[in-house]
């Protein structure tokens, strides 16, 4: 197991867009046991393979309150989207910024589990949230594309002025 160093915006490997998996195998294991690791070192409830400088379609999330409930979805597709919900949304890319997201209320997402097995889940609320979240970051996309151009520019300099500080 190892911490994965987690990529910070406005990185520019965050916008790369991730490759489909073509193979489960024992290394793809390792990648998901140590950005699970991170994930909850972080802590944070979903990680997509693209913070940790992998471009893979890979995303795991966790909404327990726990760490009781790992979901693992290899490549990803948002099948259908309904309705509409509104939240704060944070990243552990863009650390200490929470801004408000206008997200679809359910998403249908179909994906591969760890076996290779085709799966399908209807999710809503939170976990709607969170997958749309994560399958923006497989696509290049992070929380802060989906602002205004003045907020993108100000969590830009706010992030900067952190950096300096913690140098
Ligand atoms: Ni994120």
């Amino acid at each position: 197991m190892a911490l994965l160093p987690i990529l910070r915006f406005p990185d520019v490997r965050l916008k790369k867009v991730a490759a489909p998996i073509a193979k489960i195998d024992e290394s793809l294991r390792q990648l998901v046991s140590d950005m699970a690791e991170t994930m909850y070192e972080a802590p944070g409830i979903g990680l997509a393979a693209t913070q940790v400088d992998v471009h893979k379609q890979l995303v795991i999330i966790d909404i327990s309150e726990d760490k009781s409930d790992l979901r693992v979805f290899i490549n990803p597709r948002l099948e259908r989207c309904d309705g509409f919900q509104e939240g704060e949304e944070g990243c552990l890319s863009v650390p200490g910024i929470y801004e408000k997201v206008e997200r679809a209320e359910q998403v249908t997402v179909h994906y591969l589990d760890l076996e290779g097995k085709e799966q399908s889940l209807v999710a809503e609320g939170l976990l709607a949230v969170c997958l749309q979240h994560e399958l923006d970051h497989l696509n290049g996309k992070v929380f802060v594309d989906h602002l205004s151009q003045l907020k993108q520019t100000r969590i830009k300099n706010r992030l900067a002025k952190q950096a300096r500080v913690t140098a």
